[in-house]
């Protein structure tokens, strides 16, 4: 439930105009001016002008790049209208610091040429103060960014669970089943801890730097979480997730995402969420009011994301944010987004028209 946000009043000093935004405000439980919305991964293939940069640019040179990654984050922010942009980088940057190479290939996805597969291998990886520390040319992007923003609009950090960047590193990459991650927990569950601790070290301190560089709500995607049992991710999981989300500086909003996680839903919101992100197979009403409702927690969400795909007749999509509306959102402690990422094949004018809608 809400880390004591509301007692910590305005512990980060804010300057008035982002204390007063509709995401901060809402973030708070409190009823905002505007229903606020963004989208998650709203800087992406998309978009033609993100496609422009990754023509010239590899897509971790441009996560490495500060005045790059600030343009792609400022540009998809003010292209939509959103109400908070989100910083342009990716979760697995902190595995490659930690020491795990790292390939983006186009089709088959993120890969790590060495996967972690024994605990000598867990104790092996990097210093993880160093690792969040080489992180530094995304905290300039922070910077660059947040001088480039409207006063009165957030950047919001962001960094992987603890769960799903271990998963990441156990697999190599990404997986159906994540079958080789819940075999590596079983039969080791100590270095299984081990590797998480040192996970929640390298992100506490990436949190930190970013806040630290201006942004004034955080996000932690767990976005494979949706694949352990509830007895399971109570034991590997979300002690985990709780000791980061613990670390985050007194009055930033924290806000836990996890996707197919309508089963720990509630675990999740137990970790210390300001906001819990919805996937759009949670009903809102229903779970939010077993969470407490908006004077316990703020939710984001959950529209479904091929809402925005391509061909989708505009009526469809006012039909989905009406449907969002009547089901309990757009009132005070709701962000409005979608359920999971925005996909690479939707279509912009409907993102476009969809924070239009929201709006107006
Ligand atoms: O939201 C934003 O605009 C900020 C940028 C952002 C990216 N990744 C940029 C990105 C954020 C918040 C992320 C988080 C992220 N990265 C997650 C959690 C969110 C989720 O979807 O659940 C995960 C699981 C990753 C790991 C990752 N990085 C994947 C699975 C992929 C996609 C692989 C593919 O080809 O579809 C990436 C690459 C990535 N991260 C892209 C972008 C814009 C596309 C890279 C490209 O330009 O080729």
């Amino acid at each position: 439930m809400r880390r004591s946000l509301r007692d910590a009043g305005n512990a980060a000093g804010l300057s008035d105009a982002l204390w007063g935004s509709p995401f901060l405000t809402v973030c708070r439980g409190e009823a905002a001016a505007r229903p606020p919305v963004w989208l998650m991964r709203q800087a992406g293939r998309y978009m033609a002008h993100y496609r422009g940069f990754r023509a010239s640019h590899g897509f971790i040179e441009l996560c490495r790049d500060p005045a790059a990654a600030a343009e792609v984050t400022l540009y998809a922010r003010q292209w939509l209208g959103v109400d908070a942009a989100i910083i342009f980088s990716d979760i697995l940057l902190i595995l490659q610091t930690l020491g795990l190479p790292l390939r983006y290939s186009t089709g088959d996805g993120p890969q790590f040429d060495r996967a972690v597969q024994s605990a000598a291998e867990v104790d092996a990886l990097g210093d993880p103060e160093q690792a969040s520390a080489d992180l530094a040319p995304v905290y300039e992007a922070c910077r660059l960014t947040v001088a480039g923003l409207p006063a009165d609009i957030p950047l919001i950090g962001f960094c992987g669970a603890p769960f799903t960047l271990a998963a990441y590193a156990i697999e190599g990459g990404g997986s159906k089943q994540y079958a080789r991650t819940r075999q590596f927990m079983y039969r080791e569950p100590a270095a299984w801890h081990r590797l998480c601790a040192r996970l929640v070290q390298a992100l506490a301190g990436s949190l930190a730097r970013q806040v630290a560089a201006g942004c004034s709500a955080v996000q932690i995607f767990d976005s494979w979480a949706g694949h352990l049992s509830a007895e399971d991710y109570a034991e590997f999981a979300a002690p985990h997730l709780r000791a980061l989300a613990a670390t985050v500086p007194a009055g930033i909003p924290v806000i836990l995402f996890g996707h197919g996680t309508a089963h720990l839903v509630d675990q999740i919101a137990g970790c210390g969420a300001d906001v819990v992100g919805f996937d759009q197979f949670t009903p809102l009403r229903p779970t939010w009011d077993r969470l407490g409702g908006p004077a316990a927690i703020s939710v984001q969400g959950n529209l479904d994301p091929c809402l925005l795909l391509a061909g989708t007749p505009r009526e469809r999509l006012r039909a989905g944010v009406d449907r969002l509306r009547a089901a309990g959102g757009f009132g005070p402690g709701h962000i409005v987004n979608l359920g999971h990422g925005i996909m690479k094949e939707s279509d912009p004018e409907l993102a476009r028209h969809l924070v239009e809608l929201v709006h107006g």
